[in-house]
């Protein structure tokens, strides 16, 4: 079982549409079975929270589907149990260094990495949901591929 985990500050935007984009991904690839696929944040701001409306809406337009859910912070057991920590920003592998003290088994990686590099926006801030949709997808694709292309899966 390949166990993943995207991270972002608040559970609400980004990480959410990550873990449904990519769950999305992988059951179109015939290989859901492989994977445990979850989310959670840096803080506890939005805890219990369900997803925002931005990304739900951004979801159901790409015919992607979803949850309820409720956004609960990373843990150090989360740490521990999962194998790849996807982060949508920088800030956010100093918010789980805050969590977890140091990346010793160096599971963190920025999702956006895996394609052209850099941060993904936050649409909390921006309220633009198209732009991280499209990170958040050629993250996930190009994620996919790189475990493909180590025969991970
Ligand atoms: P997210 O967006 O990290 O993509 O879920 C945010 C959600 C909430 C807050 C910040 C960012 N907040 O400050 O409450």
């Amino acid at each position: 079982m390949i166990k993943v985990m995207f991270v972002c500050l608040g559970n609400i935007c980004r990480s959410p549409m990550a873990e449904f984009v990519f769950k999305d991904l992988v059951s179109k690839n015939g290989l859901t079975d492989m994977f445990l696929i979850s989310s959670s944040a840096t803080s506890s701001e939005e805890a219990g929270n369900d997803i925002h409306y931005g990304t739900k809406q951004k979801l159901r337009e790409q015919g992607i589907p979803f949850t309820r859910r409720a956004a609960r912070k990373f843990t150090t057991q989360d740490y521990n149990e999962y194998d790849y920590i996807l982060v949508m920003e920088n800030a956010n592998i100093r918010g789980l260094l805050r969590i977890i003290g140091e990346d010793g088994e160096q599971k963190i990686t920025r999702l956006k990495d895996y394609a052209d590099g850099g941060d993904i926006a936050d649409p909390w801030y921006t309220g633009n949901f198209d732009d991280t949709y499209r990170d958040v997808l050629s993250g996930c694709t190009a994620f996919l591929k790189y475990l493909k292309d180590r025969a991970v899966v």
